[in-house]
């Protein structure tokens, strides 16, 4: 390995042994924002969070609140939305979309100006869908090159409730219009076609807010103060996902992985990996605001399946790794609805589909998915993974079940979400 590559030969064996994974992203970065803007102190346990939770945790920061960490341990001191203060520079949201689109619906409210950057990934995504619903709360946000992208500028200003219809599921947005709501006199509600993963609102109620919402709709009345609270971090399902998929791929594996969010909106790769053949274990373990369990996984051949509608948005995060597990399976796997994932931290609809030709197999690129044709064993590759963590990881996992190594440039951007990603899985597959 050098400092620019890693080399993933194939597994010699099975992946055993008991593992855990870092703390839930997405969940993180909500208990730090949330920690930030909340009336009193707020301890998150379990933190190990990569380099988008310490966007998220410096954003924070700059805003002038109180943050003490100390090991796995953070205590927030929060003195309400009315305590935070101007950054003394542009904030710098790194490779975060979710940090970046949540400060939206804080900023937007609060009486000063704020600048959002972030690296040059981030700079491509399209921030138009939280500058349009949180400019029709009365919001000025500026998209400083007037393609609806970063730079955003933000001028903060008081706000008023509305009622948003979302075209495309998506929690970052959901959030962004209801932390905006917090601070806007009235009912802000937001629905959406397909449920997306709900933290937002499991956490807003841990802070003592008080929210309406079904199935595919969520309401508050605003304005609203948060209190604050403990967090305790699971770890996170889209980081176990690679370990879940390589542990089925492997002939020999019996991997448990223990202290994992299990939230409902979150496991599609589970449910889509049960149809397709797999024995994935799912013993729960604890519920607080969100649930946990210890998963056990065996090795079990795949079959292909169609993946669309809710199964894709609550698998959105594991497009990549299914597309491995697809490679894998016999038969044909089509994966739709998926067209989101062309605006994710890199377009992941093309750039697993030049993996996986890369990898000899046959891929068919829609404009809103992929029909792969699997079951044939994968061949060695060079992998770019366009700087982006879930790019690199899949690539990992396929140079462990295939049957050459596969090559990844610059594979330290699993740090992002997944810090120790190459290291617990040498652990894992006794390399
Ligand atoms: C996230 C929501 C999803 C997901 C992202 C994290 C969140 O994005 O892909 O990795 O924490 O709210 P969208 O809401 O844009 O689908």
């Amino acid at each position: 390995m050098s400092a620019d590559t890693i080399t993933i030969a194939p597994a010699a064996r099975g992946l055993t042994g008991s593992f855990t994974v870092p703390s839930d992203k997405s969940i993180a970065h909500r208990a730090l924002l949330f920690g930030a803007i909340a009336n009193g102190t707020t301890t998150i346990t379990g933190f190990q969070g990569g380099r988008d939770n310490r966007a998220t945790l410096a954003a924070c920061r700059a805003l002038g609140v109180a943050i003490e960490e100390q090991g796995e341990t953070l205590r927030i001191e929060g003195r309400g939305f009315a305590g935070l203060r101007p950054a003394a520079d542009a904030i710098d949201c790194e490779n975060s979309g979710t940090t970046m689109r949540l400060l939206t619906g804080v900023l937007a409210g609060r009486p000063f100006t704020s600048r959002l950057v972030g690296d040059a990934s981030l700079m491509r995504r399209p921030m138009r869908r939280v500058i349009e619903p949180l400019g029709r709360m009365g919001a000025s946000i500026t998209s400083e090159p007037g393609d609806g992208r970063a730079p955003l500028r933000i001028e903060g200003r008081a706000l008023h409730a509305a009622t948003h219809t979302l075209a495309v599921a998506s929690a970052q947005v959901k959030s962004a219009i209801l932390l905006a709501g917090l601070q806007a006199p009235g009912t802000t509600r937001v629905d959406e076609p397909v449920r997306s993963r709900d933290h937002t609102e499991r956490m807003l109620r841990d802070f003592g807010v008080t929210l309406a919402g079904e199935e595919r709709w969520v309401a508050l009345d605003g304005p609203q103060e948060l209190r604050g609270t403990a967090v305790t971090l699971p770890g996170d399902f889209s980081s176990a996902a690679f370990l879940i998929v390589a542990a089925t791929l492997v002939p020999g594996s019996e991997l448990t992985l223990t202290g994992v969010g299990v939230n409902p909106t979150r496991t599609g790769l589970l449910d889509a990996l049960a149809a397709m053949g797999a024995a994935i274990e799912v013993v729960p373990t604890g519920q607080g605001a969100e649930p946990v369990g210890t998963l056990i996984v065996r090795h079990r051949p795949l079959r292909g399946i169609r993946i669309d509608g809710d199964l894709l948005v609550r698998s959105i995060d594991e497009f990549p790794i299914l597309c491995v597990a697809a490679a894998c399976a016999e038969g044909t796997t089509e994966i739709r609805d998926a067209a989101e994932l062309r605006v994710k931290e890199s377009d992941r609809v093309a750039v697993m589909a030049t993996m996986l030709r890369d990898l000899g197999v046959a891929v068919e690129e829609l404009p809103d998915g992929l029909v792969i044709t699997g079951g044939a064993a994968l061949r060695g590759a060079r992998v770019d993974p366009h700087d982006d963590h879930r790019i690199a990881m899949a690539a990992a996992i396929a140079g462990l079940v295939g049957r050459a190594p596969v090559v990844i440039d610059d594979p330290g951007c699993a740090e992002v979400s997944f810090p120790g990603f190459y290291a617990l899985l040498a652990r894992a597959a006794g390399a």
